[in-house]
């Protein structure tokens, strides 16, 4: 191992380039201490995105060495070889505002998009819905629940590459966690905001989505059963 690893760290907006810096290594280093250290020691205008440190708030992913990884739970020691280089960039397919920091309003503009808000009916002064926790709908709904919004498989997608309109894993996972929420009234409106050409028909169930998440979750099977609803609702004329 080496003492100290070899940065390479992007600066300045879409058209910047990468600069070099010496950090030294420790033990338990997290990518994020890594870039943590550079702006503290070296380069006091580096601008980048954190807040929880533990894996909850989801805003400091980062490309680390060619992937999309939350830099807060991903150890040097995981991505780095024995020659002790670690290139860190911001995430693909979102607009640079500097350096590590990344524009997200076009990822959340297409949760908005998709109807990812809840929608219910009940009152403060109504009881609360009692939705079983074995049913099928409640279980869907779980799976991906968890989501914190840190871009990671949006940026892994080449279909946001290809097309920057497509909806893409994030907003389609939150939608169909709304799709199977019993509680929710617009679901008509739902799954017609994400059965058009930009929506679930345009993924191509390859799931670099689903093997980076960093919290596990599976967005090629929620679009899936998308797909899924989407057409047995068409074939029915209900869409
Ligand atoms: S499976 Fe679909 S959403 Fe996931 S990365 Fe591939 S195209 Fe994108
Ligand atoms: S689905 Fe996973 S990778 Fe995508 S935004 Fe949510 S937590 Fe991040
Ligand atoms: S800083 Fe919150 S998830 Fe990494």
């Amino acid at each position: 191992m080496t003492d100290t690893l070899s940065v390479s760290l992007w600066r300045g907006r879409g058209e910047g380039a990468f600069s070099h810096y010496e950090v030294p290594r420790q033990a338990s280093q997290t990518v994020l201490d890594v870039v943590t250290h550079i702006q503290r020691h070296l380069e006091p205008d580096l601008s980048y995105r954190f807040a929880c440190r533990v894996g909850m708030c989801g805003s400091c992913a980062m490309t680390v060495n060619g992937q999309a990884r939350w830099t807060c739970r991903t150890h040097v020691a995981k991505v780095v070889g024995a020659d002790g280089r670690l290139e860190i960039a911001p995430l693909a397919n979102l607009p640079v505002i500097k350096d590590l920091a990344t524009d997200m309003s076009g990822f959340f503009d297409k949760w908005a998009r998709a109807k990812g808000q809840f929608q219910g009916t009940a009152t403060r002064h109504d009881d609360f819905a009692r939705v079983a926790p074995a049913s099928p709908e409640r279980a869907a709904a779980n799976a991906g629940i968890e989501c914190i919004g840190c871009a990671v498989c949006y940026s892994s997608c080449d279909v946001v590459a290809w097309r920057p309109d497509y909806l893409g894993p994030a907003a389609l996972n939150r939608a169909w966690t709304l799709v199977n929420d019993v509680r929710d009234v617009q679901q008509t409106e739902r799954l017609r905001a994400v059965a058009g050409d930009a929506g679930c028909h345009a993924c191509h169930t390859q799931g670099s989505c689903t093997e980076r998440c960093p919290k596990g979750l599976a967005p090629t099977l929620a679009i899936s059963g998308l797909k899924r609803t989407v057409a047995r609702l068409a074939v029915r004329g209900k869409l």
